[in-house]
This record gives C-alpha cells, sequence and structure tokens, in this order.
C-alpha cells in the first residue's frame, strides 16, 4: 500500500499497538543490541539530548535512562505505545521526556539533539514530500558535530512491515537519501528473527552532522 493510499497513520499505529502485546510485533527485541552497540561509536555523553524516534514500545529507551544518560525524549505518533512504554518504566519515566507527534509535523528546537535514534521508521516514508520533511525536522534539531543512527530494512529485506510498504536502503544509499551535511561513519547489516522466526535483513548506519 502506498503512503497516499494509507489510513492515517496515527489511526493505523494506534491500531497496531492497541491490538498486539510488544512481543508479538515483527520488528521485536528484547534489547537493541545494535543500536547499544554504536553508542560507544558516536562518543555521546551521558547529559546529551537523546531522542528514540518513532520508539515504540523498544527497550533503548529503558537501557539508556539506566545506562545513566539524563536527557532521553522518546517521540511517537502512537500514544497507546508511549503509554505502555511509561507504565513499564514507572518511577523511571518521570526522567524521559515524552513527545506524542508525527515526526514530519513536530516543531523541535533547533541543535536540541546530539544523537537522533530511529529503529524502523524512516523506511516507512515512501513518498519524497515526506521524507524531506522528516529530513529538515532531523537536520534542524541535531546540534553540529551530533550523531543519527538509523535502522531500516536492507536492500534484500522485506518490502513491507505491518502492512505497510518500505523504502529498503544499504548504509550509503540511505546517506545518499539523507543527503548532505552529514557523513556515514558506520555501517552494518543484522539478520533481524521476527517472533514468529523469519529473518528480516536490517541496515544499521551511523551518521555525524558535519554541516548545516
Ligand atoms: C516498526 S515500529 C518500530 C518501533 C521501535 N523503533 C522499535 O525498534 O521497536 C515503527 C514505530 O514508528 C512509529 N511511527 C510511525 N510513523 C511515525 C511518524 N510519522 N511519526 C512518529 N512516529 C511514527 C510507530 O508508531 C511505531 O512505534
Amino acid at each position: 500500500m502506498s503512503e497516499s493510499k494509507r489510513i492515517d497513520p496515527k489511526s493505523h499505529w494506534e491500531k497496531e499497538f492497541l491490538q498486539k502485546a510488544s512481543q508479538e510485533e515483527s520488528w521485536y527485541q528484547p534489547r537493541l543490541e545494535m543500536s547499544l552497540a554504536l553508542l560507544p561509536v558516536t562518543g555521546v555523553e551521558k547529559e546529551a539530548g537523546i531522542i528514540d524516534v518513532g520508539g515504540g514500545t523498544s527497550t533503548f529507551v529503558d537501557d539508556l535512562v539506566d545506562a545513566g544518560y539524563s536527557d532521553v525524549t522518546v517521540l511517537d505518533i502512537a500514544a497507546p505505545a508511549l503509554k505502555r512504554v511509561k507504565e513499564r518504566l514507572g518511577d523511571r519515566a518521570a526522567d524521559v521526556h515524552w513527545i506524542e507527534a508525527d515526526v514530519r509535523r513536530v516543531p523541535l528546537p533547533p541543535a536540541r539533539f546530539s544523537l537522533w535514534h530511529d529503529r524502523a521508521v524512516f523506511h516507512f516514508l515512501t513518498e519524497q514530500e515526506s521524507r524531506e520533511r522528516y529530513k529538515a525536522t532531523m537536520k534542524s534539531a541535531l546540534r553540529l558535530g551530533g550523531h543519527a543512527i538509523f535502522a531500516t530494512f536492507d536492500l534484500d529485506g522485506p518490502p513491507q512491515c505491518s502492512g505497510l510498504d518500505v523504502v529498503r536502503y544499504s548504509p550509503e544509499s540511505l546517506l545518499a537519501e539523507l543527503g548532505p551535511g552529514l557523513r556515514l561513519i558506520h555501517g552494518a547489516r543484522e539478520t533481524h528473527e521476527t517472533p514468529s522466526g523469519n529473518p528480516q535483513e536490517f541496515t544499521y548506519a551511523c551518521f555525524q552532522k558535519i554541516d548545516e
């Protein structure tokens, strides 16, 4: 289904999270090991602003808070996902900033973040206009010298996720899409096994913002 023919993304994702437990989602991982392993590559400091864009119900925020990162934001379009993560975190939820919004439309303060993290969100943007809006938001909100970690389906990954078409990338094609002002500092592949046992090839790429 193309992005334009799709139902409203907020309804789609809220329904998804209301109908399934986190462990039933195809993208579920108990811990985002690849993303966590890339943190030292970025050199992000414990006090730096970090945003998990489309964080869903992933445990990345739990691991960041437990590791002592003190300025973590989770943004997602789906209220039920944010609610579930807040409940899971309990008292620790008060240490996190929460934004319920569409990343393509949210006003984020310029240079607010040193690390932008996106696992399996950007690849749903099949229309150039959506990608341009996303990129403008990211590039403005990321400080110069800051880093962005992206995970998308790889070129030989599935063409769809959650019943929606995706755009598949290699680290290099992702750099070409994200455009000038970023440099690729690390690329990797991961074969993710879905809860139902199917392998899915993911690309991981870490970029640094080198120009405004
Ligand atoms: C495939 S899930 C990945 C969730 C999480 N990053 C993970 O790795 O477990 C995609 C997530 O992106 C969110 N999302 C989709 N489109 C979005 C948008 N335009 N703005 C913000 N969040 C969005 C969904 O609600 C969902 O939580």
